[in-house]
């Protein structure tokens, strides 16, 4: 079980009492747990409900709503590969089956050696530069293979 250290839970209740609204700063609390545990779960959304007063389904349908809150444990580099519409449109779906053929990995899986994580996701907002892609908080556009290839012999 993962737990919310004494210095997280004094930075969640100093973020929050700069709102006046209980529930205005989930997304910042969300992202604070999501850095330091890689993932979030039920014993942390538990956590942040008691110490925040939020109820548990706002904290759980919240996380689960945005991507870019992990659900599970993912490698040390997530790619997260835009499938919408711009994207699919400007070739994602060959980027993903060299970024599969690549790792040896399918989506939502992640490689071996815990590297990389490779999540499909729906539009990054950055339709105008498609196909595009986020690899943990980085944004990578107007990809092609060889794009692809350099990116990732430059992650160590
Ligand atoms: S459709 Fe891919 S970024 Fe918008």
């Amino acid at each position: 079980m993962k737990t919310l250290t004494e210095e997280m839970r004094n930075r969640i209740i100093e973020v929050q009492a700069r709102y006046p609204d209980k529930e205005a700063p989930l997304l910042m609390i969300l992202h604070m747990a999501n850095d330091e545990f890689g993932f979030l779960d039920d014993d942390i959304y538990e956590q942040i409900s008691k110490l925040t007063g939020v109820a548990k389904s706002k904290i759980y349908s919240t996380a689960t709503f945005y991507s870019m809150y992990n659900q599970r444990p993912v490698g040390k580099y997530h790619l997260q590969l835009c499938k919408n519409v711009s994207c699919m449109l400007a070739g994602a779906d060959d980027i993903l089956g060299h970024i599969c053929n690549k790792l040896n990995i399918t989506p939502g899986a992640t490689t071996r050696d815990n590297k990389f994580t490779l999540t499909l996701v729906e539009c990054l907002g950055s339709c105008g530069s498609a196909p595009a892609m986020m690899i943990n908080k980085e944004y990578y556009e107007n990809l092609d293979n060889a794009k692809i290839d350099k990116i990732l012999s430059e992650l160590n």
